[in-house]
């Protein structure tokens, strides 16, 4: 019998693939990647050997997913299209990693997720894992079955003797992990209408924030976050928290239209404050710490690391060689940002470094000043000399 292992989340989709995949002659064994999703494993692992699964594994992923992508991506500075943290993108790849690794395992040749044709992750599942190992094949019910409903998709299960519980229809798509969430569909799709409050899930809204401001103490070593307001934190710990506080703010909302791989555009709402937080703590502290070209160089990085982290590139040459890179920028990146959260804002209101590059001698007007004005007389005239 064919195997094929199919990375699987517990809604209706993966767990209509289940039996939809053994009627195609494949034995299935499901995945569950636990990126930080925070639900009840126990119960989706049951509903997965329920539905049919031969097998189910619950893969604690979390450490690895915080240290090895998101803190990868925040050391780039990676942001795509100037708004998205790329909490739903850096979790693909991941998991493919993984379901790759239980292919190989299990000795199965062929693996399934439950993902659409119109939209990006099945194309981070796909290229990820034929970058890890192109002999297994990818097979996506989604794009490839009948059903076009909710209903039609329960009918089937019904029809195959599967009972399973199922949400009234969900009025959203909604992708979560422990650096973010991803909202979109449903009333959403219209780009003019505000969001309903009830889609939100780790932010107050602004105006329902404290009236009093939080201050933040966030230190680096080499550029990842490690304490918290001198507090030593794991990776893990540090997400958690700062997602609460940052939640409790209203910190990290954003509503956006994005260009999607596959060429359509899409409106998305994401909640992100642990990565809105560290972004803007890890900005100032580059700010301080980096020479200038050095700045203006990485910045043209972050751009593309965001775009291949978007487009399921993750293990790609390019951007293992663009790490390399970062990680020499990071080499000096320590210190402590103070930030001042209020009301969805996420201001600086204190920064230093033992390896600051900015000099008070050098920028005071005061008495303590070094610097030696006669030398920007030449200075100047040769710097317009071109022209
Ligand atoms: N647009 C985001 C991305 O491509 C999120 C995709 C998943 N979104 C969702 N609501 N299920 O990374």
């Amino acid at each position: 019998m064919k195997k094929v292992v199919l990375a699987y989340s517990g809604g209706l989709d993966t767990s209509c693939a289940i039996p939809w995949l053994k009627e195609k002659g494949y034995e299935v064994v499901a995945v569950i990647g636990d990126v930080g999703q925070g639900e009840d494993f126990e119960k989706i692992r049951t509903r997965a050997l329920k539905t049919g699964a031969s097998k189910a594994f619950v893969l604690d992923l979390k450490k690895e997913f915080v240290e090895d992508y998101v803190f990868a991506a925040l050391k780039a500075g990676a942001i795509y299209e100037r708004k998205y943290f790329l909490a739903t993108s850096l979790s693909r790849p991941i998991i493919a990693k993984y379901q790759v690794e239980v292919a190989h395992k299990e000795k199965a040749g062929t693996l399934a997720h439950g993902c659409t044709g119109k939209g990006n992750d099945q194309v981070r599942f796909e290229v990820t894992a034929k970058l890890l190992d192109p002999k297994l094949d990818t097979i996506a019910p989604v794009r490839i079955w009948k059903f076009k409903t909710r209903d039609e998709e329960i009918d089937y299960l019904t029809s195959q003797g599967i009972s399973i519980e199922v949400t009234k229809k969900k009025p959203y798509s909604i992708d979560k992990n422990i650096f973010g969430m991803s909202i979109e569909a449903g009333i959403l799709e219209d780009p003019w209408i505000e969001p309903p409050e009830d889609i939100y899930q780790m932010t107050v809204s602004p105006e329902k924030a404290p009236a009093h401001a939080t201050y933040l103490d966030i230190e680096f070593r080499k550029g990842i976050p490690v304490k918290l307001n001198g507090k030593l934190y794991d990776p893990v710990a540090l997400l958690k928290k700062l997602n609460e506080v940052g939640g409790k703010n209203g910190i990290g909302r954003v509503d956006m239209v994005e260009n999607r791989l596959v060429g359509i555009k899409s409106r998305e709402i994401y909640e992100c404050p642990s990565g809105t937080i560290l972004h803007t703590a890890h900005q100032e502290l580059e700010a301080l710490v980096l020479d200038r070209e050095t700045m203006r160089f990485k910045q043209s990085v972050s751009l593309k690391y965001a775009d291949l982290v978007y487009y399921g590139l993750w293990e790609t040459p390019l951007k293992k060689q663009l790490d390399a890179y970062i990680e020499e920028t990071q080499k000096h990146m320590t210190g402590t940002i103070r930030l001042k959260l209020y009301k969805g804002n996420c201001t600086v209101a204190g920064r230093r470094s033992a390896y600051s590059r900015y000099k008070e001698e050098l920028a005071t007007y005061g008495e303590k000043d070094k610097f030696d004005q006669k030398l920007a007389e030449g200075f100047i005239k040769i710097w317009g000399m071109p022209y």
